[in-house]
């Protein structure tokens, strides 16, 4: 009787802290393809949740006063160790929010490529990370229970992207062009486009494909409804983890 009922305690503990791990989502794309879109979408269909987004572009290197004087000659879209992002940052971020704890995530600041300040994140039933390579690092993807790629014309992400940078970034048209041609599109064609094939779900024409974006948020509610099952019966929570196992 004593051995079972221990075993029941070390049950239901085990139970409790796998129903509490978030539902996490990966949004990869290229630039300008509309990740952000598609992700605003899942996250006002799903009000009725705690949602968090966690963007790459806060764990952008920053750059030192000497990498700053030439700054066109920087590459932001290239996954290597001495390259872009900070995915050992990105990592131990994810850790803290997956056991549960609040952590402090930078805001990346286009203008200055620099990360100035800092949001609180807490800890939520579905975090939604997105980025052009954030199927990148086996480690990072081996996180996902969703694997989203929003695959949009290049002539589309372009014109968004002379668009955006000029506009919002504030920069000149040929320097936005000159790094389009030196660096996005090949790191695009090198390393964007072959992680699709991670992806569960390959969303085209991005924010403008409602159908899709309905049926992933469907998914997600039933996923995190067989959560909310276990909540009120654990031990059916140990027993189907059983058969998967
Ligand atoms: N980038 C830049 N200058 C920096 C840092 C990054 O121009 N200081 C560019 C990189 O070249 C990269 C892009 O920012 O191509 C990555 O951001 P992007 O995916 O375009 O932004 P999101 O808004 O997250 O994407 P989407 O438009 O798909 O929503």
């Amino acid at each position: 009787q004593a051995r079972n009922s221990q075993a029941g305690q070390a049950t239901t503990s085990v139970a409790e802290n796998v129903h509490k791990q978030p539902f996490v989502i990966g949004v990869a794309g290229g630039a300008a393809s509309g990740k952000t879109t598609v992700c605003d979408m899942i996250i006002e269909q799903l009000h009725d949740q705690r949602v968090v987004l966690v963007n790459q572009d806060s764990f952008y290197h920053n750059l030192t006063p000497e990498e700053l004087t030439r700054v066109h000659e920087y590459n932001f879209d290239h996954p290597g160790k001495f390259y872009a992002f900070d995915n050992e940052k990105l990592l131990s971020a994810m850790e803290m929010l997956k056991h549960g704890k609040a952590v402090d995530i930078p805001k990346y600041d286009f203008r200055s490529y620099k990360n100035n300040i800092s949001r609180r994140v807490n800890p939520s039933d579905v975090i939604i990370l997105e980025g052009i390579l954030i199927f990148h690092d086996p480690r990072v993807r081996d996180m996902m229970n969703m694997k989203i790629f929003v695959d949009t014309d290049a002539d589309v992400r372009l014109a968004r992207r002379i668009r955006r940078d000029t506009g919002e970034k504030g920069r000149d048209i040929g320097m936005v062009l000159d790094q389009y041609s030196k660096f996005v599109k090949p790191a695009f064609d090198d390393f964007i486009l072959p992680t699709k094939k991670y992806a569960d779900i390959i969303i085209p024409r991005g924010g403008d494909n409602h159908v899709a974006i309905d049926l992933i948020v469907q998914h997600i509610r039933t996923k995190l409804g067989q959560h909310d099952l276990c909540k009120i019966y654990p031990n059916l929570y140990v027993i189907h983890s059983t058969f998967q196992i």
